[in-house]
């Protein structure tokens, strides 16, 4: 399975504009073949996950862009795993780098959404980088191996099978600079050998790693080309079905799957 998620972030803001926005996608999605092989994940704000719901095209999935690790209590403004299972997503991001840099949110926070997700049937899609800073200093491989290790350290076997991983840089997003396809695929080894002590060779084998960071339908064939990666996370182009559909059918492209 290779997954396509798309985090609107808070880029769409009225209730016409993701209306338009669904309309937009059902209309791209209209004029391509479907695929089985590409999941699409679409995660708005939460005030439109019920929206979605209800007005999302058939062939994506909804997603959320957050999660609190609690199931219920006194947490002003969170949103519990409990309420996004019963609104349908089926997916949710955890550890997002502008969560981690603007909310203060902790590898030990994201280890225990991790959880509260996997508790309430939504698959994780955890997300971890490094900084432009760490990049410099060639810290990279060691703050990667650090926030996987934290994020999946309460996860058990059986748990561990619903898991996804996103690598995206931090100085990536935003930036229209990806990384090249050997420091992805150098990443990629990388984070499957961190996690040899918890798990069995083919349980990280099955592992999904997808690639976020200026992902655009241009750039996608060469980040797609990449062998090991199962997909991508895309914040700007996500907003653009038309082109959204394009790296779908990349991802779903025989010549990109034998390489992957
Ligand atoms: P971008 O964002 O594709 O606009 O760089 C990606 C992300 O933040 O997930």
């Amino acid at each position: 399975m290779r997954y396509l998620v798309a985090n609107l972030k808070m880029k769409l803001v009225s209730e016409q504009e993701h209306a338009e926005y669904c309309v937009a996608l059902g209309e791209a999605l209209k004029g391509v073949k479907k695929k089985k092989d590409v999941r699409l994940v679409v995660c708005p704000s939460f005030p439109f996950l019920g929206d979605f719901k209800k007005k999302l095209p058939k062939g994506a999935m909804l997603g959320a862009q957050d999660v609190h690790w609690e199931e219920v209590g006194a947490y002003t403004g969170g949103v519990s795993p409990r309420s996004l299972a019963d609104f349908g997503v089926s997916f949710c991001l955890v550890g997002h780098s502008e969560r981690r840099e603007f909310f203060a949110e902790t590898d030990e926070m994201v280890a225990k959404k991790v959880s509260a997700c996997l508790r309430n049937a939504i698959q994780p899609v955890i997300c971890i980088g490094e900084t432009e800073a760490e990049r410099a200093e060639g810290k990279t491989l060691a703050v990667l191996r650090r926030q996987v290790q934290a994020a999946c350290g309460g996860v058990s076997r059986e748990e561990f099978k619903r898991v996804i991983i996103a690598y995206e840089p931090r100085w990536a997003i935003g930036s229209d600079r990806t990384p090249s396809s050997d420091e992805i695929l150098e990443v990629i080894i990388s984070i499957r050998r961190s996690l040899v002590e918890s798990f069995d060779r083919h349980e990280i084998d099955a592992l999904p790693i997808l690639y976020g960071g200026s992902v655009s339908a241009d750039r996608a064939r060469d980040i797609l080309h990449t062998s090991g990666l199962s997909g991508v996370l895309v914040g700007r182009e996500g907003l653009l079905p038309k082109e959204l559909m394009k790296i779908a059918d990349m991802l779903s492209d025989n010549s990109v799957k034998e390489l992957l």
